[in-house]
């Protein structure tokens, strides 16, 4: 599974790169305004550092200016992947990015059917919000799951970006229901690599080395 880095402040991004780790990063309205940067001038920084897919979303609800909205932010970089909402019109406009080429994320995800239309029209990934589905009282890794077997019965080439990830549990369950991606924030990335049995066993295993070189 690719790990991209879910955010829009340029020094977690610098670290998470730094620790070799991160395969892409998405970015969203909200993290720009937590970043307090605009979108086209944090993406332009951002993909400095990291030489993979990187999200920019587009702010316009309305097909036609989602589309120009997008090919500005194409422009800047072939790694850009514009992100669009999975409304009427981000469908619409998702067409016409398909057709010229142009990758696309497809945002707020909560159900197999909007997966399903966003594949048809050639999305190039789906980002199902798991963890606002599991604050809502579903269980929002099964829409993963299901979306899995539906890309793999019709052989869709759009893969699954699992996203609104809230803990290192989340990462483990989408590993296991074969997503294609996770988007992580800063620190449950970090989390990732720690387990206690790990110190408690490098503390153990130098100790006892110790003991050598002090004879
Ligand atoms: O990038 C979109 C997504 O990961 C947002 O997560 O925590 O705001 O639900 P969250």
């Amino acid at each position: 599974m690719e790990l991209f880095i879910d955010t829009a402040d340029v020094e977690e991004i610098r670290k998470a790169a730094d620790w070799g780790i991160i395969d892409g990063v998405t970015t969203n309205p909200s993290l720009m305004a937590k970043a307090g940067r605009t979108t086209r001038d944090a993406i332009a920084e951002i993909i400095s550092i990291v030489d993979g897919p990187i999200s920019a979303e587009v702010i316009a609800t309305e097909s036609k200016a989602m589309i120009e909205e997008g090919r500005a932010l194409a422009d800047i970089h072939p790694n850009i992947v514009i992100k669009l909402p999975l409304t009427m019109d981000g469908i619409k406009a998702l067409k016409w990015f398909s057709s010229h080429d142009i990758k696309t994320n497809l945002t707020l995800v909560f159900s197999p059917n909007q997966a399903l239309l966003a594949a048809k029209c050639g999305a190039t990934y789906i980002s199902p919000f798991i963890g606002r589905l599991d604050d809502n009282g579903h269980h929002g890794m099964a829409l993963i799951e299901e979306i899995r077997v539906i890309f793999d019965n019709y052989n869709f080439s759009t893969k699954i970006l699992a996203a609104s990830i809230r803990s290192p549990q989340h990462v483990r369950e989408a590993a296991l229901a074969a997503s294609d991606v996770a988007t992580v924030p800063f620190k449950i990335l970090k989390d990732l690599f720690f387990h206690p049995l790990t110190d408690k066993g490098v503390e153990t295993f130098l100790n006892d080395y110790k003991k050598i070189t002090a004879k």
